[in-house]
């Protein structure tokens, strides 16, 4: 069983609120994600309460509220960037609107305050912020603790009612005594103590999966990530080998050596449906319809495999991999529960999962935790290490079109008419791309700040013909093109690991696009980016000798005219393409 939360996190909508949590349990105190407008009387039991940070300004409608109460129920409270906006403009403060905002690195000056959250802290230094809005004047009983060049109340402290606030973001390592206050915060302020280690779980988890199964069986549909392999490895040493099943559906649609490297998993079997994905997918151009089509051609897997093998029947329940960042429905985590639930569609299972007949042995987990979880069962860092990958597969990163079209000269570029997916706030587009020679994110990220009409930019890295002299091609997904990006996928991937630049990238998405010359019709993109959880991302600059050396493989492929860079962050586009 877990420990009760000591903290709970109030999600205000910030894509920094999971980030908060896994902070609190990386100092040995379990804390917990809630919705912001829980009642008062549901979190009285913790120690402390945490308002996250988020988009929103306190003046919007329908903006995230608290439940007033909080700030009289005895937690301890502390607000972080529109978390400290709330608090002041809840408890009788000045919140402006803020026309420009301050986004990145500031010098913060904090005050010599006895107060145990600022303990041993005073003086300049470096902190991170990402807001508009600012507290321009503190509540009744408030004082000012710290100050930046552009925010008269970076930090403010009301002691003896144990209410805090700062307008920067302790949680992100850009701040660089962010720890240490979250420390104050926790074990200070709070008086917490400490009860949290992923490490060593392993036996408790086992014990929960026992119980939960009784004497019935589990069955999995394994998709080789880390959460669904570690729950399954889970489950296979609590209940025996002979009581776990688990099913790979090989989609036709994965990348290079992944159905062998799941095939010799001990206890999981391969359903070999290609040629029913490819079939259904012949022809098709349109990214959402693709998607659809592979959403629905699972569900008749799934189907087919638990009828075949009467797995409904009394004698088994499902096991699914899901973590705790998926059981959240809010803020930033919003997306990761849609993503997950066009596996869990078929009406057998969503049968299972309403009668309860499902164990889930990371869902209060993150991916860091299970991760370490994964390394206590000795399963190997080759698996554990590994980037996410989407269920569609390679199907998203092999881009299709119904039009051949000729690029078109700008003053800032090239105009490229294949569609990728843009990003802002919830609603995603389809616009073309912008091509130009330098390799610099700076510029990219002025260009598509400044122009409309494009989602990303990419830089030309090296090229077969002059980009003028190509064209985009129609086409739809065809066994050739897979292949194509498939053996473009493991290049990247074997260059990558060789030099560990594998493990300076959260993920390395690989993308063919219908660009090229009559002999060579397609190109590459590379796209490797830094993440915390997907819902943000920073396009990563790599070494330039190792680019060389994987344009140059790359162009030496059958049919690939030339290599590209993405050079856009998410948002505004998305890390996928598709
Ligand atoms: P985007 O492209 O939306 O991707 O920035 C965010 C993260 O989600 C992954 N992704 C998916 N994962 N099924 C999945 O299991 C999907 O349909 C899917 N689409 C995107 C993507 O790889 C990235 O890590």
């Amino acid at each position: 069983m877990n420990p009760q939360p000591q903290i709970l996190i109030l999600d205000a909508g910030g894509q920094y609120c999971h980030l908060i949590a896994r902070k609190i349990r990386d100092l040995g105190v379990y804390a917990e994600v809630r919705a912001s407008e829980t009642p008062a009387s549901e979190l009285c039991s913790a120690r402390g309460i945490i308002i996250s940070g988020g988009p929103s300004s306190v003046y919007d409608a329908g903006s995230p509220a608290v439940d007033h109460a909080i700030f009289a129920r005895g937690p301890a409270v502390l607000g972080i960037c529109y978390g400290q906006q709330l608090m002041a403009h809840l408890l009788g403060g000045d919140v402006r609107k803020g026309e420009k905002g301050e986004f990145g690195l500031a010098t913060l000056e904090l005050e010599a305050a006895t107060d145990p959250l600022f303990a041993g802290l005073a003086g300049p230094q470096q902190v991170w912020m990402s807001h508009r809005d600012l507290v321009a004047g503190v509540p009744q009983g408030f004082s000012i603790v710290g100050r930046t060049d552009t925010c008269p109340v970076a930090a403010m402290a009301d002691p003896a009612r144990r209410l805090y606030a700062v307008q920067f973001h302790p949680e992100v390592v850009h701040t660089t005594r962010g720890k240490e206050l979250l420390t104050n915060f926790v074990f200070r302020v709070c008086g917490c103590e400490k009860d949290w280690d992923a490490r060593h779980r392993a036996p408790l988890i086992e014990q929960e999966i026992r119980e939960c199964a009784g004497p019935r069986n589990v069955f999995f549909f394994v998709s080789g990530g880390v959460d669904s392999t570690v729950a399954f490895a889970l489950c296979t040493r609590a209940l025996g080998e002979d009581r776990v099943r688990g099913v790979y559906v090989d989609t036709g649609l994965m990348r290079e050596g992944e159905t062998d490297f799941v095939r010799r998993m001990p206890g999981i079997s391969v359903e070999c449906a290609q040629d029913q994905f490819l079939n259904a997918l012949a022809g098709v151009t349109d990214p959402e319809q693709k998607r659809h089509i592979i959403g629905e051609e699972f569900v008749r897997v799934q189907e087919r495999v638990i009828e075949s093998r009467r797995l409904l029947d009394e004698h088994w329940i499902l096991g699914q991999g899901t973590i705790y960042p998926d059981t959240i429905e809010s803020g930033g985590t919003a997306k990761a529960a849609v993503i997950k639930t066009h596996h869990n569609r078929v009406a057998g299972i969503q049968k299972l999962i309403e009668c309860g007949r499902i164990v889930e042995p990371l869902k209060s987990f993150y991916k860091d935790e299970v991760r370490e979880i994964g390394r206590e069962l000795a399963l190997p860092a080759e698996l554990l290490d590994r980037h996410p990958f989407p269920g569609p597969g390679l199907a998203i990163r092999c881009l299709c079109s119904d039009f051949d079209a000729v690029v078109r000269p700008t003053p800032e570029g090239w105009v490229i008419p294949v569609h990728s997916v843009g990003v802002q706030g919830d609603s995603r587009s389809y616009a073309p791309v912008l091509a130009i020679n330098q390799l610099s994110h700076a510029h990219a990220t002025e260009l598509i700040n400044r122009l409309s009409g494009v989602n990303r930019v990419i830089s030309l890295v090296k090229g077969r013909a002059a980009l003028e002299k190509m064209r985009v091609w129609a086409c739809s997904l065809t066994p050739k093109r897979l292949a194509r990006v498939r053996a473009a996928d493991a290049t990247v991937r074997r260059l990558s690991h060789e030099t560990g630049f594998d493990h300076q990238v959260w993920q390395f998405p690989v993308v063919l696009i219908p660009i090229g010359t009559v002999e060579s019709p397609d190109s590459v993109v590379l796209r490797p980016i830094h993440s915390v959880d997907g819902m943000t991302a920073q396009s990563v600059a790599m070494d330039p000798a190792l680019l060389d050396r994987i344009a140059e493989e790359l162009l030496a492929q059958e049919g690939v005219a030339a290599v590209f860079y993405d050079l856009t962050h998410k948002p505004p586009a998305t890390i996928e393409w598709e």
